[in-house]
């Protein structure tokens, strides 16, 4: 049974997780979405709101668990007997921060191989900051995200 994890903040997830996360489930028997702190970002929504928006987004989708973890992202990895762990690339820009980090989780844990998936192209522009801006600012965000994202998006901002 091959294990992989996909971590980041899902700050709202958007069509452009799911594609990634669709790509990774037809390589690896199990995914887990795991929300994970990032220092630097401070959330629009809620741990619990983010779990629930990922759980009602991938619905249909089977061998998925959504889970969140506080610590190092390895040692989370290697509690769940994971052997990779799953990040988006959509530009070349991506790939500065995203090498430092799997050379840093390589360090950190050398059997837990970091492995990049391309969402198509369609979403390689997408990111949940752009997604939050747009719908503060009353844009249809109804092509990038799940209605249930999109919903709580516009209740947010209705307030
Ligand atoms: N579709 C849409 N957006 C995408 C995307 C895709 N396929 N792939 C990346 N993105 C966007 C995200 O929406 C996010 O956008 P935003 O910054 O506008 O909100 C951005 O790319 C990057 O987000 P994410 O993938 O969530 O990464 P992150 O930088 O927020 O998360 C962690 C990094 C949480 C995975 C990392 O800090 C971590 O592992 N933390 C745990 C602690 C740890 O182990 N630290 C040491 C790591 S070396």
């Amino acid at each position: 049974m091959r294990t992989a994890i996909y971590p980041g903040t899902f700050d709202p997830i958007t069509y452009g997780h799911i594609d990634i996360i669709i790509r990774a489930l037809s390589l690896f028997d199990k995914l887990i979405i795991t929300i994970a702190e990032n220092s630097s970002k401070e959330p629009l929504f809620e741990l619990e709101e983010r779990i629930e928006l990922i759980s009602e987004a991938t619905t249909d989708l089977k061998n998925l668990e959504v889970d969140h973890t506080g610590g190092l992202i390895v040692n989370y990895a290697k509690k769940k007997e994971a052997v990779a762990l799953v990040r988006g690339l959509r530009f070349v820009s991506d790939f500065e921060l995203e090498f430092q980090m799997a050379w840093m989780n390589r360090h950190l844990d050398d059997s837990i191989a970091t492995i990049f998936l391309m969402p198509h192209r369609r979403y390689a522009h997408l990111s949940s900051s752009v997604i939050r801006d747009i719908a503060e600012l009353g844009g249809d965000i109804d092509v990038f995200v799940p209605p249930c994202v999109s919903n709580r998006l516009k209740e947010k901002f209705a307030k």
